[in-house]
């Protein structure tokens, strides 16, 4: 099940997020940072934050999004996280397709995610293509030298537009 986040859910998802090794300590940071802004400013409309609950209802993923400024219908994936201990097992997928439901539901029509070259990254560059998000851009050493970034997108169709 994927549900809004809610205070009580924080530190697990903390603990996820650092439990999967991926992510330094300013990216840390920066992903606790979007969740109280979701968590402490109710009526802001930047960041919404979801969590992926097991049979049993515990919290094994999250994910953070929000409509890309400027952009009409667009949305992008800021930050997702299975903990590792069950990655593999469809909880990223269900994460993606209940966003890819609501952003149809919304009218919208392109959904955006990006990443780093990193050869750590191979795994979720892998899960975003398997969800046919393909590369439409890349700025070479943006992160560090030797470290692009990459953008994936989705088109979708619409409910409005079928
Ligand atoms: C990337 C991540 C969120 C994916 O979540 P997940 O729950 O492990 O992924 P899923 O089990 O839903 O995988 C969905 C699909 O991706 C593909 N996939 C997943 N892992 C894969 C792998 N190791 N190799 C190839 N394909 C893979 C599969 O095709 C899978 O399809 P299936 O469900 O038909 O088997 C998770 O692995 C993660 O938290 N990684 C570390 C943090 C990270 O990189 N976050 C993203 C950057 S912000």
């Amino acid at each position: 099940m994927v549900r809004p986040m809610k205070p009580e859910d924080r530190e697990a998802v903390l603990d996820i997020v650092r439990a999967t090794g991926m992510f330094t300590a300013i990216e840390i940071q920066c992903a606790e940072e979007q969740i109280d802004i979701f968590l402490g400013q109710p009526g802001q409309q930047d960041y919404s934050l979801v969590v992926a609950e097991n049979d049993k209802g515990q919290v094994v993923g999250y994910m953070s999004y929000g409509p890309t400024p400027l952009a009409e219908g667009a949305y992008d994936i800021y930050w997702m996280a299975v903990a590792p201990g069950v990655q593999g097992r469809g909880h990223g997928r269900k994460l993606v397709s209940w966003l890819e439901d609501r952003v149809k539901d919304w009218g919208g029509r392109l959904i955006l995610i990006e990443t780093s070259s990193q050869p750590k990254y191979e795994r979720t560059r892998r899960f975003y293509l398997s969800l046919e998000y393909r590369e439409v851009a890349r700025i070479p050493d943006f992160y560090k030298p030797g470290d692009d970034r990459i953008t994936y997108a989705k088109y979708l169709e619409s409910k409005e537009r079928n």
